[in-house]
């Protein structure tokens, strides 16, 4: 008999293939939010559990799964699940890093620029027939090349933001708590500074740290006092790095210049204000969403799982 694997949301037709080969699906019966209480209901007799980000894998979930080998996360964020308790468990944990870098860098560079250059408000104009011509001063914006670029995480996407701001002749400085070798600096073109030099210096600042309890709502009232008036916030990370009602505040009172953002600290939930502000573009957590990235997240996803059903050593442990 295959061994059962419980699918929370449904995946890609070629995911789905790959897994059915291995095992015996279970999926949850709503492909939007399943309850935590129906994903308790029937982790029980599952070995393998494969789930989104928008899960909530806690403590009272992993034990339920009294079978359970594996939980593969189909996202490289795994903030979601009490990592620690399913390894106290002897549960391995899994997420997709690497093949969604280069598509989140790509979102990070669509999100600076279309703030910078205030591109969602002025196609609000245009639809709107309000364009009657040419004028000096139309949709004024900020200039990007040359300017100073701030990457709070260097991590895999920090490092292809990096590299792409060598295109926008940048400067670029970066946190983090592991600095990167001397060598790879010098290639990346980039400088490790501390958080506040970075928050004071740069124009842009964007952020692609895991979130951990230590970066919880990094950035706040205090951070957005120590930035430039011009600065631009991007966060394509997780949204609690970020306190939203801070935010709010900074691009009210023009604190900071304006901000895009891809997640939210309550997501699905978003500041009632930021929808009424023009200094600031939204999108619904769209950073990994190209067809090609996503079907690679759902295959690497699919293939740790049945790698950890079958017993054997996931390639991509957290
Ligand atoms: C992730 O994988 O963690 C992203 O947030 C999904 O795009």
């Amino acid at each position: 008999m295959k061994p059962k694997v419980l699918l929370t949301h449904q995946l890609f037709p070629e995911a789905i293939e790959l897994i059915k080969k291995e095992a015996e699906i279970e999926f949850c019966s709503s492909d939007h939010s399943p309850s935590k209480k129906e994903i308790i209901q029937k982790i029980k007799d599952k070995q393998g559990l494969l789930c989104l980000l928008v899960d909530t894998i806690d403590q009272e979930v992993i034990a339920a799964g009294q079978q359970l080998k594996v939980i593969a996360n189909c996202a490289v964020g795994y903030n979601n699940i009490d990592v620690e308790y399913a390894h106290s468990r002897g549960i391995y944990v899994t997420n997709t890093p690497g093949v969604l870098t280069e598509t989140t860098a790509d979102l990070t560079w669509a999100l600076l620029l279309a703030v910078a250059r205030r591109v969602p408000e002025a196609d609000r104009f245009t639809r709107a027939g309000r364009f009657t011509g040419w004028r000096l001063d139309l949709f004024l914006g900020q200039e990007v090349t040359g300017k100073q670029l701030g990457i709070i995480g260097l991590g895999r996407i920090g490092r292809a933001v990096a590299e792409r701001a060598q295109g926008f002749k940048m400067k670029v400085i970066y946190t983090d708590p592991r600095p990167l070798p001397e060598e790879e600096e010098r290639k990346l073109g980039v400088k490790r500074v501390s958080l506040d030099d970075l928050l004071k210096y740069s124009d842009f600042v964007t952020i692609h740290t895991a979130l951990t309890p230590q970066t919880y709502h990094l950035i706040s009232a205090r951070e957005f006092a120590l930035m430039k008036k011009e600065a631009i916030l991007i966060n394509v990370a997780r949204g609690p790095v970020v306190d939203e009602k801070a935010l709010v505040e900074a691009l009210e009172k023009k604190q900071i210049w304006g901000a895009g953002l891809d997640v939210y600290e309550r997501e699905p939930l978003i500041e009632e204000k930021l929808l009424r502000l023009d200094n600031v573009v939204l999108l619904p957590h769209i950073g990994s969403a190209s067809r090609e990235t996503r079907l690679k997240m759902a295959l690497t996803a699919a293939k740790n799982l049945i790698q950890g059903i079958q017993g054997k050593k996931p390639d991509n442990l957290v």
